[in-house]
């Protein structure tokens, strides 16, 4: 292999950090390669992630709508049939033209794109096994490690992605399972549950903690999510751990379930097994060890303000270093990586990247839940708005939830926006971009917010927050 000429950039990993890096090197002006060995960019994200996942997620509420929320609204509908088989052919058409679409815009920003496996030879050398097997090198001036994440293994449980699957095999499920049991009650666990019970499944979430959602939920907004999805037709087992797993018998897996507290142990069985607690950094196999990088104890590379790792022109992003593990807030990463090369500047506002879990109804939020704000002793007020107080809401026959502003006692400055409901993940950007800016609650509540709109339950909860709202 010879070595090629030197980049300015070397990516490792074509995720959705790697992949803006790239499209932005290439915008500024920089010689830049990324290299990626799934033989598709976009990453988790666009490969079994969000895209698929979301997919699935529209498709099946619209299935579950025709099938039970259609009389009421005057459509009589017969004969309603799943076709899953379609349904994941959709599925592929959107991933496999969102990654085409990446290739295209590498080729419109100069990026070089080498299909294959990236490790350290030095601190200035990648070496790569390329997908064809042959093998070559690449140089870069900087090097950027965007290598993301994996699923946590359950110990004891072996994934075979079919009756023990992670989110990989809930995205490719071949049929509908008829009992599936989901160890977590985390946004995987709610969305592909989600998926699944719409589409016949009968869906136990074990979740350890006493509420679901995962971390940064607030309290109240949970409460209100399990709720709806226990109507639609999910159980929940809460404070509960699952202990062991027995996945030995041909087709049904048995789990140890016992109260986080300790108790009486019970078995649950299943024909699936959904293992979603949590994903970990993916660094396997890059030599970090031979440059003399070190992970922390969650596996996450150490990296300083700047993205830098303690050999300075090494740097990392996304979901395999510190932060949440979300595609914007890689994308927001990547932008700012960038500038922080070739200009020296770069910022991510980490207080106001949005949340945003896509079960039906959706629930989003940003900024600081009730709880975090008791623990750090601050005072707030509270202004909530239901959407069965909204008029679109109501006309869509669709108004489950609320909208929920949390700010500061004295000066009304918002601190967090909580949204189960109806287009809640759209809604948010509006809270992104007022906690952003600094907006007080009677800075959203004197913006005139059209009518007839879901929008109008978000000035009415500002409103709630600082006085009072006109419709409840
Ligand atoms: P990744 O997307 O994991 O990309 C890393 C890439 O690096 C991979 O393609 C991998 O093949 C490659 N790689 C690794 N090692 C090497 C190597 N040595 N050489 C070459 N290539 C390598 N986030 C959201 O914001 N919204 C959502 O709706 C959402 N839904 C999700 C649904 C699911 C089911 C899952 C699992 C995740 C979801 N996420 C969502 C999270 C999101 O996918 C991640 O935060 C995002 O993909 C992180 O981007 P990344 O580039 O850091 O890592
Ligand atoms: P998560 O961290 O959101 O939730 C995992 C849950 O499992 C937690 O509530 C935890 O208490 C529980 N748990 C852990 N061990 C357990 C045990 N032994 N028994 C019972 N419960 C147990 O992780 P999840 O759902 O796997 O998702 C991983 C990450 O992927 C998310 O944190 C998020 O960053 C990303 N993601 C984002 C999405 C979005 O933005 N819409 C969608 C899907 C994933």
């Amino acid at each position: 292999a010879t070595p090629a000429e030197e980049k300015d950039l070397v990516i490792i990993g074509g995720g959705v950090a790697g992949y803006v890096a790239a499209i932005k090197a290439g915008q500024e002006g920089l010689k830049v390669t990324c290299i990626e060995k799934r033989g598709a960019l976009g990453g988790t994200c666009l490969n079994v992630g969000c895209i698929p996942s979301k997919s699935l997620l529209n498709n099946s509420h619209l299935y579950h709508t025709v099938l039970h929320d259609t009389k009421n609204r005057g459509i009589d509908v017969e004969g309603v049939k799943l076709n899953l088989a379609n349904m994941m052919k959709a599925k592929e058409t959107s991933v496999n033209s969102l990654t085409k679409g990446i290739e295209f815009l590498f080729k419109k920003n100069n990026v070089e794109y080498i299909k294959g496996t990236g490790a350290f030879a030095d601190e200035h050398t990648v070496a790569v096994r390329l997908m064809d097997g042959s093998e070559t090198s690449v140089r870069g001036k900087n090097i950027l490690i965007a290598t993301g994440s994996e699923s946590t293994p359950f110990p004891g449980l072996t994934i075979d992605e079919k009756k023990v699957i992670t989110s990989t095999g809930a995205i490719a499920l071949e049929k509908v399972p008829k009992k599936m049991v989901v160890i977590g009650g985390g946004i995987i666990g709610l969305e592909m549950g989600s998926v699944w019970s719409r589409l016949g499944a009968e869906v136990t979430v074990v979740e350890f903690l006493g509420q679901i959602g995962g971390p940064g939920m607030d309290a109240e907004i949970s409460k209100n999510i399990q709720k709806t999805l226990t109507k639609q037709g999910m159980k929940f087992m809460l404070n509960t751990k699952v202990v062991s797993g027995d996945d030995s018998a041909a087709d049904s897996v048995k789990l140890e379930v016992e109260a986080a507290k300790g108790g009486k142990n019970q078995t649950l069985e299943a024909d699936v097994i959904l293992v979603a607690i949590g994903r970990r950094p993916y660094t396997a196999n890059l030599n970090l060890e031979g440059i003399g990088l070190e992970t922390d104890t969650r596996g996450r590379l150490v990296i300083d303000s700047e993205y830098r790792t303690k050999i300075p022109h090494i740097r990392c992003i996304g979901d395999c270093t510190f932060g949440p593990m979300l595609a914007h807030k890689a994308e927001e990463e990547a932008v700012a990586v960038v500038e922080f090369m070739t200009k020296n500047y770069g910022h991510v506002n980490y207080n106001a990247i949005p949340s945003v879990m896509y079960t039906h109804p959706e629930v989003a939020w940003v900024g600081q839940n009730e709880a975090e704000l008791k623990e750090a002793g601050v005072k707030y007020k509270v202004g909530t708005f239901p959407f069965s107080a909204n008029s679109r809401a109501k006309t869509n026959q669709d108004s489950d939830g609320m909208v929920k502003f949390l700010a500061d006692a004295d000066t009304d400055r918002i601190l967090g926006v909580h949204i189960v409901g109806p287009n809640a993940g759209e809604m948010i950007a509006e809270g992104t971009l007022a906690l952003e800016y600094g907006a007080s609650t009677e800075d959203v509540g004197r913006t005139s917010h059209a009518h007839p709109t879901l929008a109008e339950a978000f000035k009415e909860a500002a409103m709630a927050t600082y006085g009072k709202a006109i419709h409840y």
